[in-house]
């Protein structure tokens, strides 16, 4: 049974498109969001998925509406949630209530450059390497347990736009690749470490992601 999957979005929703599109061993069971104005919400009916809006301007308090982010996906009854430019820092009850559940795409090679900005800071301080990450979210700003990477070369004359649309293509195969291994079991973690079934490595292996091997992979 395919395993199912709520996908919070903030804007554009071009992660969660690509997450619809290439759905293996999960299915896009539902949308939540925290903005009425998100663009992404659009693919809900494109794709008949239900989508729960929480905004933000219906509530008096951040705390409500993050109560009522968290209550909303809890109905969704998950197996896996995954947040698409979700741009609101998580409740620590919903962090620990979903942990090995939970992952996220951030556009740089974390640890660096956690947050925003970071194609900006990346070209600031004139790096050569850039890309994405998919992690399991953790209570601390982009400092889950890391699942994979996929980098690019930044280039001489790279602009933030450029760099911006490059990681983007980048983030839209490692996502559903990484929510399908995590969703079929290929890719575990246990406390904080990732394991890696063979099936698992090879793959990431013939799509140049790296990942970082602990012990106990290639089972
Ligand atoms: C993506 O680049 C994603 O990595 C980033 O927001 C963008 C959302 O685009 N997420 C973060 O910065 C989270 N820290 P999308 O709405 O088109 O998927």
């Amino acid at each position: 049974m395919k395993k199912r999957l709520t996908v919070l979005i903030s804007g554009r929703g071009s992660n969660l498109e690509s997450l619809i599109r290439h759905a293996e061993s999960y299915q896009v069971t539902s949308i939540v969001t925290n903005s009425l104005d998100a663009p992404g919400i659009a693919f809900g009916s494109e794709f008949n998925i239900p989508v729960e809006i929480r905004d933000r301007k219906d509530f008096s308090s951040l705390t409500d509406c993050k109560d009522a982010i968290f209550k909303a996906v809890q109905k969704t009854a998950p197996d896996f949630v995954a947040l698409a430019g979700f741009m609101q820092i998580l409740q620590p009850k919903f962090v620990e209530h979903y942990f090995g559940r939970l992952l996220n795409i951030h556009p740089s090679l974390l640890p660096l450059y956690p947050g925003l900005d970071t194609h900006q800071r990346a070209l600031e301080d004139q790096q050569k390497e850039h890309g994405c990450t998919v992690h399991f979210v953790d209570s601390g700003m982009d400092t889950g347990p890391i699942i994979a990477q996929s980098s690019v070369e930044v280039l001489n004359d790279e602009t933030v736009a450029s760099l911006q649309q490059k990681v983007l293509t980048k983030e839209h195969l490692i996502y559903p690749w990484a929510m399908n291994l995590v969703a079929s079991g290929d890719i575990q973690i246990n406390e904080r470490n990732v394991t890696y079934s063979k099936k698992a490595l090879e793959s990431a292996k013939e799509m140049n992601f790296k990942i970082k091997l602990g012990e106990q992979n290639g089972n």
